[in-house]
């Protein structure tokens, strides 16, 4: 996945676009570059490297101009470098284009482009794009970019601008997000809402194979095929303050400590009088009531919360329920028919193989549900209705407050089909409502014992770290966990590994002695999930069984448990005792800080892990 900004207007295009570029540098940061006109010239600018290398070239010579388009990139086809860096220019080098997406028939394009005499210059799939565009240009960019783009198959966003025709940026999408922000006497592109926030609040959605050709004056947007298309301007509800670290040392530390506020404010939403209400969703009760069976699917994180909603959905609403990562789900032979409810999740609601699963699910007849976090973004725009968990922009890479927001609206939504389909008693289904709403205070609580710069945890990593050096590297992280906080296993281990770069595995505890256990001598860390439960005595069973193989223990358990400590634990993580069906919204938050603190403690850029990005819009 890839940034993409275009401005227009009267400011100094260069300070524009930078501020949008580092605004969207979560979405990919192996290179960054910028194209901009003045008069009838073009600077084009792009460097390897994160943005703040671009920046450095920039600011030593700054470029005039009040239009331009820019990029930062997360390298799909061609490794990083100057020249596979963006904006990518046609032989003439008047049309420069930047682009988010793959374009999957670039090679056959390519090869029929070098045969007509387009010479190439870098080993991306993006640079047909502009070779395309001139080979059609009769002197009107917005016809060769709409001839151009009738032969691409694949994804896209794109950014195009003509240097013969200064007084327009042409902006196009298919399958990768775009947005025209909407300003006076100025007008930009971006690939998400961050990085115009700085300048206007009100923004257009483009939808799916629209084109929208934007100058000083106005936007005008247009289907591929040329008939325009009226536009509603919505307003964004956030503020780019709740996008700016707001003294954190990362965004992943301040969106930890979010969570707390974030909950409060779903129950606010979203449960008035013991009632819970979904105002967005388009699909109906009666349509939910007639639901036989329940698939669940997504990736990484939302994966993780998905197979958590697995335990409370069957448990509570009785709706036999599986789980597919988006990627295995669209290419095996799902059992779906329209008496199946599939639930998408996904934050970024742009992740490639889960809108390809969104798609497959309608194909076979079933009602699309999506839980995002960014609203109209492709998933949420395709789905049949979608819930909104409004955590506010999530920046870093690493997954926190969308997950515990995805898992308070999956507790919501079961209880909400639970009792529409009368497979819960009233007194029950008030406990848990009264349960539930405890909850955001005892995550608070939680985290009010954690000051963010030192504490327990930071120490415990501090530890691991002096111990992987003295054990030469050969140290990792073992979760394990049972029943509604298996998910959690994987998803404290998925944390660890994509911020640490340490070797980190969540395993069902009850599965350890059929393998895993041969792992453990004095090199694992293993943590153990031990909370007030009906496993906790298994739990202290698995404890035992790593400790007569000197393994390293750290246990996360209920405040107050004196038994956990006759079991020789070495590191002893405490959660507020809760009802343990909620349970997983606390046990989460120790290993997101476990995780957080082990990275900062190795040196790494937790916000931006290497060869990541905050959302997988290709395949
Ligand atoms: C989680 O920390 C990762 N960044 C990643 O696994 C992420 O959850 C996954 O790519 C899904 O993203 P989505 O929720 O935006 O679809």
């Amino acid at each position: 996945m890839c940034g993409i900004v275009g401005y227009i207007g009267e400011r100094k295009a260069q300070d524009v676009l930078l501020k949008g570029l580092s605004r969207l540098e979560y979405r990919g940061y192996d290179s960054a570059g910028v194209a901009i006109l003045h008069g009838h010239k073009m600077d084009l600018v792009k460097k390897r490297g994160k943005l703040k290398v671009l920046a450095e070239e920039l600011n030593s010579g700054p470029i005039p101009g009040a239009i331009g388009i820019g990029h930062t990139r997360w390298a799909t086809h061609g490794a990083p470098s100057d020249v596979n860096a963006h904006p990518h220019l046609d032989c003439k080098r008047r049309i420069a284009v930047v682009h988010n997406g793959i374009i999957e028939n670039y090679l056959e394009l390519k090869n029929t482009l070098i045969k007509e005499g387009h010479k190439f210059i870098s080993e991306t799939d993006t640079e047909v794009i502009p070779h395309l565009i001139e080979k059609f240009y009769k002197g009107n960019i917005e016809e060769a970019v709409r001839k151009a783009l009738k032969l691409l198959k694949g994804t896209y966003a794109i950014a195009v601008l003509h240097k013969d025709e200064p007084d327009k940026i042409i902006g196009a999408r298919c399958d990768s997000p775009l947005i025209v922000g909407v300003g006076k006497g100025e007008n930009f592109l971006a690939s998400d809402v961050p990085a115009i926030l700085d300048y206007t609040k009100d923004v257009i959605y483009l939808e799916n194979h629209e084109l929208a050709v934007l100058t000083k004056a106005g936007v005008v947007v247009k289907e591929h095929s040329g008939r325009r298309v009226a536009k509603k301007v919505a307003r964004v509800k956030w503020d780019i303050s709740q996008a700016e670290k707001s003294g954190y040392r990362h965004f992943m530390l301040k969106e930890i400590f979010e969570q707390g506020d974030i909950l409060e404010a779903i129950q606010t939403e979203r449960l008035r009088d013991g009632r819970i209400r979904f105002q967005e969703l388009a699909i109906r009760d009666n349509i939910f009531k007639r639901v036989k069976r329940i698939a669940i699917v997504a990736c990484g994180t939302a994966y993780h919360a998905g197979l958590t909603a697995k335990y409370m959905l069957e448990e509570l609403a009785k709706i036999p329920c599986w789980v597919d990562t988006s990627s295995e789900f669209r290419y095996r032979d799902p059992i779906v028919d329209k008496e199946t409810l599939v639930i998408i999740v996904s934050q970024s609601g742009e992740t490639a193989d889960s809108l390809a699963a969104l798609r497959e699910a309608k194909k076979r007849g079933a009602t699309v549900l999506s839980i995002c976090n960014v609203v109209g973004s492709s998933i949420a725009r395709e789905s049949d209705g979608v819930i909104y968990i409004h955590a506010g922009p999530e920046i870093a890479v690493a997954s926190t407050k969308a997950y515990t927001a995805q898992l308070a609206i999956f507790y919501l939504l079961t209880l909400h089909l639970a009792k529409l389909k009368n497979t819960i008693k009233t007194a029950r289904y008030n406990m848990l409502i009264r349960e539930f709403r405890r909850v955001p205070n005892l995550v608070k609580e939680l985290l009010s014992e954690y000051k963010p710069d030192y504490n327990p945890l930071a120490a415990y990593a501090q530890e691991f770290k002096r111990y992987y050096n003295e054990k030469h590297n050969k140290s990792f992280f073992l979760y394990l966990a049972r029943n509604i906080n298996y998910p959690n296993a994987l998803e404290g281990a998925l944390k660890l590994k994509e911020i640490s770069y340490i070797s980190a595995e969540g395993y069902p505890a009850g599965e350890m002695k059929h393998g895993p256990i041969a792992l453990i001598d004095e090199n694992p860390w293993v943590v153990c999930i031990a909370i007030a439960s009906k496993t906790y005595d298994k739990m202290i069973s698995n404890i035992q069984e790593i400790k007569a193989r000197n393994g390293i223990i750290i246990a996360v358990a209920t405040e107050g448990d004196k038994e956990i400590l006759h079991h020789n634990i070495n590191y002893l993580i405490e959660i507020p005792k809760v009802e343990e069906l909620f349970s997983p919204l606390l046990v989460v938050i120790p290993l997101q800080l476990l995780a957080y603190y082990v990275a900062r403690e190795f040196g790494y850029d937790i916000d931006q892990p290497r060869n990541l990005a905050k959302s997988v819009t290709v395949e």
